[in-house]
């Protein structure tokens, strides 16, 4: 064990719309490693949150006919109330419209402003308002539309704030070329490597009010509000100073997000940083996109999920015939989207393949061996308190550190078949009748293997690894399994 500080954020999320299971990934990945690390005894800090200004978010609540604030607090509610049933145990969830990240933003503008690095320029570029980002030539179709939203970029003209992002480009190549900024996994680092030289060039960091004012002001310019990723970039910083400056200065630091927004993670935030003169992060986990149906979810195509769809369906099916109850939903999300889904690639989501591995994995796998376990200890041996805790296989262990989940959480998988093998091959109920001494040590070793798979369990499903533990240590067959059969 050691005592070591650990500090993980997830992206924050646009306030323009509900969650689908790209977000609840990232959330429940993130939240997987934040439990691994305290499991070995870290302490940590994990923060989550929204992201509330901008012109996206300003255009959909005037389409809603609400204000923006109205807006942002309802969606945040969502969000929120899907991190409950994910039991996505945060520390902080900031909203970039909270006062004090607001305060702490502006003072890093104006630490890079006295540095040189923000000036003022005419310019005029191709913006693109789902990306809140300017494109280059190469990013748009030959009809001006964003390869991305597939929307006409917007031709913005003007005077801006600028930041000086090519300044930084040696210092940038160099960190992420040593990994002392570690890009896992190292597919992303040559990608960015290879951006970096194409040559960086200065970033517009603000818009004048006459056009947006849903954003922070600039605090040396009253006539202009923040770029929005300026804005959002900084929440990780606000969040981890307003807990304890430690948790940004002396801490391995994490930030979960996707391959989407890698750009502006490993360049632009970094040399913000750098400007500032504060400490730049150290791991940047860029994590695949999920599909739906082998597609991508978009509102044309109509096959956005709702992770509450999944909650709810299982919570439906299951919660009435199962120990974990309502709880049954939210671990099933889990454990489909961190078992089967490798956090380095892009995963699919179908309802077909999830009660097919909901079946398999769960009710046949887990759930049979916990039941047929029990089931005999609870007839031949006693009951017992003290488990081994301090134990963690290799592997186990070396995956997590490498943020390599689904490996992990394999591990305990094969764990389940090495047992269910072991009661195959030496059969302990038929044992036990000739020889008890050799029967009930049969029964205690697969007892203490159970109690080790629960235990196991704790980054990825943390009420099932509660209960195993719970029941295992009662020494009784529940009433109901875990697990029931998804018919
Ligand atoms: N607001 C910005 C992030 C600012 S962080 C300072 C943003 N928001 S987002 O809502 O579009 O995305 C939030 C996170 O969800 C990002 O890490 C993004 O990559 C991730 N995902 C969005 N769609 C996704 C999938 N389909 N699959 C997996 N993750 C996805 O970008």
């Amino acid at each position: 064990m050691n005592n070591k500080r650990s500090t993980i954020f997830t992206a924050i999320a646009y306030a323009n719309a509900k969650p689908h299971i790209g977000h609840a990934y990232e959330y429940v990945l993130a939240d997987s490693i934040v439990r691994y690390r305290k499991l070995i005894g870290d302490v940590t800090f994990f923060c989550t949150g929204m992201d509330e200004h901008g012109q996206k978010i300003f255009n959909k609540a005037a389409t809603e006919g609400k204000s923006a604030q109205e807006l942002v607090d309802e969606i945040g509610d969502i969000f929120k109330n899907l991190d409950k049933e994910l039991q996505v145990d945060y520390d902080r969830f900031i909203k970039t419209t909270d006062s004090d990240h607001k305060k702490i933003v502006q003072d890093l503008w104006m630490k890079m402003y006295e540095r040189g690095d923000i000036f003022e320029k005419e310019y005029s570029g191709n913006y693109c308002v789902g990306c809140e980002s300017y494109k280059t030539k190469t990013e748009l179709d030959t009809d001006g539309n964003c390869l991305i939203h597939l929307n006409k970029a917007e031709i913005l003209k003007g005077k801006n704030w600028f930041f000086r992002l090519s300044k930084y480009e040696n210092q940038l190549r160099e960190k992420i070329e040593s990994d002392e900024i570690n890009i896992v996994p190292k597919n992303f680092k040559t990608e960015i490597l290879s951006f970096i030289d194409q040559g960086l060039e200065d970033i517009s960091f603000s818009r004048p009010k006459e056009v947006l004012t849903w954003g922070v002001e600039v605090p040396n310019d009253p006539t202009h509000v923040m770029y929005v990723w300026c804005d959002a970039l900084a929440n990780y910083f606000s969040a981890a100073v307003g807990k304890d400056k430690k948790f940004w200065d002396e801490t391995k630091m994490l930030n979960v997000i996707g391959k989407d927004i890698l750009r502006f993670h490993a360049l632009y935030w970094p040399a913000m940083l750098m400007s500032a003169g504060e400490k730049l992060p150290q791991n940047i986990l860029v994590h695949g996109m999920i599909l739906s149906n082998g597609h991508k979810m978009s509102k044309t195509l109509g096959n956005v999920i709702d992770p509450m769809d999944i909650i709810n369906l299982y919570n439906e099916k299951l919660s009435a015939n199962s120990i974990l109850g309502e709880k049954i939903g939210g671990e099933f999300f889990r454990y489909f989207f961190l078992k089967n889904i490798s956090p380095f690639l892009d995963g699919d989501f179908t309802f077909e393949r999830a009660k097919e591995l909901y079946n398999a994995d769960l009710a046949n796998g887990i759930g049979n061996l916990i039941s047929r376990v029990l089931r005999l200890s609870e007839k031949y041996l006693e009951k017992k308190e003290n488990f081994e805790q301090e134990y963690f296989p290799k592997e186990y262990i070396e995956a997590l550190e490498n943020f390599d989940v689904k490996t992990a959480f394999e591990k305990v998988f094969e764990l389940v078949s090495k047992a269910d093998e072991y009661m195959q091959s030496n059969e302990p109920f038929k044992v036990i009748k000739v020889d008890e001494m050799k029967g009930k040590e049969m029964l205690e070793n697969l007892r203490n293997q159970i109690y080790l798979i629960g235990r196991l369990l704790n980054p990825f499903m943390p009420e099932t690894n509660k209960l195993i533990k719970e029941i295992i240590k009662e020494n009784k067959m529940p009433e109901k399994p875990l697990f029931p059969r998804y018919e």
